[in-house]
């Protein structure tokens, strides 16, 4: 597996692989890998013949009072990952390399990303949609994968690459689990013991969300006043939102139906954390 540091090497790279009529699929991620990561990981590997994982710890999607000095690095860890799954590259620029001092072009997006993570988070998608188009055009992949866990970051990729035309196929994996229910995430590692124990109650409401939905229920207010209740009999939880959403346009819903995504924020102690489910056919 290479490793590279610049946009000149994965480009003289990428481009071999396609004179060879080879396929590439690209998993961008900010690195602290684990299973969640892995299984987008393993999925690129069945469903192309390189792949080329992004590890960037991206500046732009973070707002001045958030955790980007604090997030956690393992770059050497990650790369023992990505070479046990069978990536062929992993790319771990440095923010010069992708942000010249006077960068000032952003890829923005209107509506979808005002509402769940985007009304704490007002410049964390710009971040978002900016870096992934970056590394879209960089790495010019045939299949781009995101999971699911992000439900609100994957809705804006698949609608910025229909908006902008981009000629990219992008694969949702679902949420990788521990083994309690507590969604895999790199922010875990910042939760002390009493805090982990308490974070599962994102999870417990997820579950008792999706049972009462499964049961039939369709009133987004009932199902979010019983989510919200279980997750407020937990004393060191703040909810940042509970929101029942049409899983395209991201927008509140009354009624519960397919295709809608019920998606939360909660903070333990300061550690805020995401999970959600979505309501298929
Ligand atoms: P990061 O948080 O590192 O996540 C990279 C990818 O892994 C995202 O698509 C995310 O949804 C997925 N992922 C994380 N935890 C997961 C889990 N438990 N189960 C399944 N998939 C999981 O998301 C980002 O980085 C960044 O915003 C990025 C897209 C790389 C742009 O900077």
């Amino acid at each position: 597996m290479e490793k590279v540091y610049t946009i000149k090497e994965v480009r003289e790279q990428v481009k071999a692989w396609k004179k060879e009529g080879l396929s590439v699929g690209l998993v961008p991620t900010m690195g602290y890998l684990h299973e969640g990561h892995a299984s987008l990981i393993q999925k690129a590997v069945e469903q192309n013949d390189k792949v080329v994982v992004s590890v960037f710890l991206n500046p732009t999607q973070f707002g001045p009072t958030e955790d980007l000095e604090a997030y956690p690095r393992d770059f050497e860890a990650d790369c023992k990952l990505c070479e046990s799954i069978g990536a062929a590259l992993v790319f771990h620029p440095e923010p010069s390399e992708m942000y010249a001092s006077d960068f000032c072009t952003w890829v923005d997006m209107d509506v979808l990303s005002k509402t769940l993570c985007g009304k704490s988070r007002p410049i964390h998608f710009r971040g978002v949609c900016t870096v992934v188009s970056k590394l879209f055009n960089i790495v010019t992949p045939d299949r781009a994968y995101f999971g699911q866990k992000d439900a609100q970051q994957l809705a804006i990729i698949r609608r910025m690459v229909r908006d902008l035309n981009m000629d990219i196929e992008i694969v949702g994996c679902p949420i990788v689990r521990e083994e309690d229910g507590l969604a895999k995430s790199s922010r875990n590692t910042y939760l002390n013991e009493e805090e982990r124990k308490a974070a599962l109650i994102l999870s417990k409401s997820v579950a008792l969300g999706k049972k009462m939905v499964a049961d039939g229920e369709t009133s987004a207010t009932v199902v979010k006043e019983a989510m919200i209740k279980k997750i407020e009999s937990e004393p060191m939880a703040k909810i940042d939102y509970v929101e029942a959403v049409d899983g395209l346009s991201m927008q509140p819903v009354e009624e519960i139906k397919a295709p809608a995504l019920v998606a939360m924020a909660v903070y333990i102690g300061k550690t805020r954390l995401i999970d959600n489910f979505i309501v298929e056919e």
